[in-house]
């Protein structure tokens, strides 16, 4: 008997929403293709979703290149940091990610966060064992495998470029022109959706984890001294909580609160998040996911990514007969993280930052240097130059080092020392009309084809029709790739041409309409449940007749309902 996952994949492959891609060369894992169906699933989805959290909110979305240059992924700590845990049987070579060895044959349910050493000593302490093969793993080395896809940008040996592991680095990168185009002015939001690339280390089969997949990201900058969230947008909108404290417990139990309650008791720590938390339960709910298979889950201190303070997951429950739950979106408050590192790395001090004008110029004391370069330059050669940057920086982050006689500049590893009256040192009041503070960022990051796979199995029902089991997929409307499918009862006797001017018709109106004369009635009418038409109209003799009435049958209930040809697409609508 085949679980809810195999059933909802092997629909799949059979009418047209994903398949294994490549599968003529042997198929490579981890890369999916979406047929017809799940292509236009995906597209109502992406659109829905930019409708949501783009449009509606006043957010602007981009388009970013998918291939980056490896400066911007050494400045968001991607390079250094963006590893899983890998483990390789030493005996049939079978890589497997560590943690989730473990989380799958002990009692740990969240092993992400640990380190190598503490994975390494818990495959030890139960003797864990090879998936594929079967060899013991107590003694095999846990190291660490960087997930970005490297590449090589132009001919030669090129400059080194990795395909984008999350969109997100697309906005942030773009910030300076962003920032000018919203006259620097906060807070704006960003979106994209788009590719990202991870070269998981055991990818499955499906959509589930894949190697190449499409986030849906919005990136919300904010001034966290002066910006809040419109709370009352989504005050009343009950969530489904599972945070910290409730999964120590582990009783199964969850908080409900409204948005408005989570914010006063604390239950989510950032406003911001929590804002985001309502908007995405209304889509979520909007677009057909199941809410009684639906939660929010708060991140474990150890699992937070480097960059976020307060975490969520939106979670839904895909699993067959006990709870499987799928992370389907994160909402992570990132701080100033990401723009303080571009500004780091990239040089241009002041291009990740925003000018934030006072109500009032304001007159303040200013610790200055005006280094004597007739001094510094002969004295230190090439180093003069950085030597008066770390003096400004010194008098301004240290201004009571100037007391002493010489100040001590270190750069890499060297220490110079310059005389106090060679640098000038001032206390000046000076008028200042505003600061440069860098935005902090808020961050709700989906991921389309898990979206697109909860749907499918949320949508997945079996049920009898007329004493034959039949396979119907209950997608909303505003989730179905074909809207109507419409039916000349056969292709004679001028039924076809009727049947076409009607489909043709319906979508003038806007429908996304299947044309369909194969096959008898009831076969049509299961294809078209298998795939989630909500609608079936069905053209006849009748209809050509009397009173150009047509069949208008439901996908749910299979009732069947007369509706006039004239009035059939405002009553579809
Ligand atoms: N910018 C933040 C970020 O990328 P993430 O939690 O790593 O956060 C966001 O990814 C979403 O992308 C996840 O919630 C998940 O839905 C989706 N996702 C991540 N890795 C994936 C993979 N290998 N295959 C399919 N979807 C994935």
């Amino acid at each position: 008997m085949k679980n809810l996952s195999e059933k909802v994949a092997e629909l799949s492959k059979r009418r047209g929403f994903f398949f294994q891609s490549s599968e003529a060369y042997g198929g490579v894992s981890g890369f999916q293709t979406y047929g017809p169906e799940g292509a236009e699933l995906k597209r109502k989805i992406e659109n829905s979703w930019r409708e949501t959290f783009s449009r509606a909110l006043g957010h602007r979305e981009i388009e970013a290149p998918t291939v980056m240059p490896e400066p911007v992924f050494e400045a968001s700590g991607h390079l250094d940091g963006f590893d899983d845990m890998i483990i390789e049987c030493p005996e049939c070579g079978t890589s497997t990610r560590a943690d989730h060895l473990v989380e799958g044959n002990t009692d740990i349910e969240e092993a992400e966060g640990f380190d190598t050493d503490q994975i390494e000593a818990l495959i030890k302490e139960h003797d864990l064992i090879c998936p594929s093969c079967g060899e013991n793993l107590s003694d095999v080395e846990v190291e660490d495998f960087n997930l970005m896809f490297e590449t090589s940008i132009g001919p030669g040996s090129g400059q080194t470029g990795y395909l984008r592991p999350e969109t997100a680095q697309g906005i942030f990168v773009e910030f300076p022109r962003l920032k000018d185009y919203m006259r620097g002015q906060l807070p704006f939001g960003i979106t994209q959706i788009g590719k990202a690339y991870r070269n998981e280390i055991s990818p499955r089969k499906g959509l589930v984890r894949t190697r190449e997949f499409t986030q849906a990201e919005l990136e919300h900058f904010v001034d966290p001294e002066e910006n809040e969230p419109n709370l009352d947008r989504v005050k009343d909108v009950e969530l489904k909580l599972y945070p910290v404290s409730e999964q120590e417990k582990d009783d199964g139990e969850y908080i409900y609160a409204t948005v408005e309650e989570a914010v006063e008791e604390n239950i989510v720590e950032v406003d911001w998040v929590a804002y985001y938390l309502g908007i995405a339960k209304k889509w979520y709910e909007r677009i057909g996911v199941d809410m009684d298979r639906f939660r929010f889950r708060q991140h474990q201190e150890g699992e937070r990514a480097h960059y976020a303070t307060d975490c969520w997951d939106a979670e839904s429950d895909v699993g067959s007969s006990e709870e499987d739950w799928l992370e389907i979106a994160g909402f992570a408050y990132r701080g100033c993280y990401d723009l303080t590192k571009h500004r780091d790395h990239s040089g241009d001090e002041k291009d990740f930052q925003i000018f934030k004008e006072y109500d009032e110029p304001k007159t303040v004391e200013k610790n200055t240097v005006n280094p004597d370069m007739g001094f510094l330059g002969p004295e230190f050669g090439d180093k003069a130059g950085e030597i008066k940057q770390e003096l400004e920086r010194i008098a301004e982050e240290e201004p009571e080092a100037f007391e002493a006689d010489k100040i001590f500049v270190e750069i890499e590893d060297e220490t110079y020392s310059v005389p106090v009256e060679k640098c000038n040192f001032k206390v000046e009041e000076v008028t200042e009309t505003g600061e440069h503070v860098v935005p902090h960022v808020a961050e709700p990051s989906f991921g389309v084809d898990r979206t697109v796979y909860t749907l499918l199995v949320h949508a997945y029902d079996e049920d009898e029709v007329d004493d034959e089991e039949r396979t119907v997929l209950r997608l909303s409307e505003k989730a179905a790739p074909t809207e109507v499918a419409v039916f000349p009862l056969m292709d004679k006797e001028g039924l076809g041409e009727k049947a076409r001017d009607v489909a043709d018709k319906l979508r003038s109106e806007g429908f996304a309409v299947k044309y369909d004369d194969t096959g008898n009635i009831g076969k049509r009418y299961r294809r078209q449940d298998e795939v989630g038409t909500p609608f079936c109209v069905t053209i006849d003799y009748e209809t050509l007749e009397d009173d150009g009435k047509v069949t208008v049958r439901d996908r749910d209930s299979t009732e069947q309902e007369r509706v006039n040809v004239e009035d059939l697409a405002s009553y579809l609508a």
